[in-house]
């Protein structure tokens, strides 16, 4: 596993452990914590270093990648393309060059709903053409092309997957989200709760009920899942496959903070401040195929439950 030391990537790692398979993972910990990991599967390689990987995949051969490692923090990707473009892109290309040289041929990898971009049709369909309008959702776009070469020139098999909005934490309390720089709804509300610093959410003037931006929150842990029956699935010869990840229901900003004000039991501080560019009013996944192709069953993705998980971890961590 690349980027194991991360949010959706340790949670993954614990989950599969659980299940009695075994775990390697490889990160620079450049935005992961190396706390996340258990120290004797961690492997410190930059995914830029092709020969470092063929050295972890040679001394531990393996029988998937499932390939977390990125940046994630869209604001930042159209401050520095080029930094993104290079990790991500460069970093996918290293990893798939070793993944061949070592004759590995199955990945899974962290895609997003930001290769829609703007969709035309919500709830959003996988074949919902590509429109990406950042950098980052660009660079996703271009490690699903190269996969596709790398399917019909190598015989490397991978499932996309398309996460929506990943939230929530481990319900034992184990590993929860912790980015720097953080971006996310939940856990920028919690620290608005903590420090008293108000938290800005981004327009309310969207055509929505409520006037704030709607999204698909899904479960780390069903996320995590998701992982596991893809790897699955490609072990027993699926084909290739690119499946959104999400739970159909979306949540307004101004309902997540109405949430997270229940759980913690106390008021978020926060101002309303202007649109951000590209941000569409509603991202809802159709995550049909994900359910009857590969069994996914989503069990924590209410609202309820991401928070409380989260809260708990926060708690404890924050
Ligand atoms: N968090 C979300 O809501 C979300 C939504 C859609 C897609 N994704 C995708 O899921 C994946 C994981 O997201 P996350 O929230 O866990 O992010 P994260 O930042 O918590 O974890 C990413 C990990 O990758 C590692 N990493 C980055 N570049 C590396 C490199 N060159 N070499 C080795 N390790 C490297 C980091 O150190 C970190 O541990 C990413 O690919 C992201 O694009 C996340």
């Amino acid at each position: 596993m690349t980027g194991g030391a991360g949010y959706i990537g340790s949670n993954t790692a614990l989950q599969l452990l659980d299940a009695g398979y075994d775990v390697v993972v490889v990160d620079n910990l450049s935005r992961g914590h190396r706390e996340s990991v258990d120290p004797a599967r961690l492997r410190e390689v930059d995914l830029l270093d092709t020969e470092g990987l063929v050295k972890v995949m040679n001394e531990a051969p393996c029988e998937a990648v499932i390939h977390f490692a990125a940046y994630i923090a869209v604001g930042e990707s159209m401050k520095i393309p080029e930094v993104y473009f290079l990790n991500n892109v460069a970093g996918s290309l290293s990893l798939l060059t070793a993944m061949v040289r070592t004759g590995i041929r199955k990945l899974v990898f962290s895609s997003t709903a930001a290769v829609y971009g703007m969709p035309e049709r919500v709830p959003i369909v996988e074949t919902e053409r590509y429109a990406p309008v950042s950098a980052y959702g660009e660079s996703k776009v271009m490690v699903e092309k190269l996969l596709h070469w790398f399917d019909q020139i190598h015989g490397l098999r991978s499932i996309c997957l398309r996460y929506f909005n990943a939230a929530g934490a481990d319900p034992a309390g184990r590993t929860g989200e912790c980015h720097e720089p953080e971006t996310h709804l939940i856990p920028l509300l919690f620290k608005a709760i903590r420090t008293g610093i108000p938290v800005t959410l981004f327009g309310d003037d969207y055509p929505t009920a409520d006037g704030t931006c709607i999204r698909d929150y899904v479960h780390v842990t069903d996320l995590a899942r998701a992982h596991i029956l893809a790897v699955e699935a490609l072990a027993a010869g699926a084909p290739s496959a690119k499946y959104n990840a999400g739970t159909g229901h979306g949540f307004s900003v101004r309902e997540v903070l109405k949430a997270v004000e229940d759980v913690a039991g106390r008021p978020v501080p926060y101002e309303i401040g202007p649109r951000r560019e590209g941000d569409p009013p509603l991202l809802v996944a159709d995550s049909g195929r994900l359910q009857t192709e590969l069994g996914w069953n989503p069990q924590y993705s209410s609202l309820r439950a991401i928070v409380e998980t989260a809260w708990r971890w926060e708690c404890r961590n924050g």
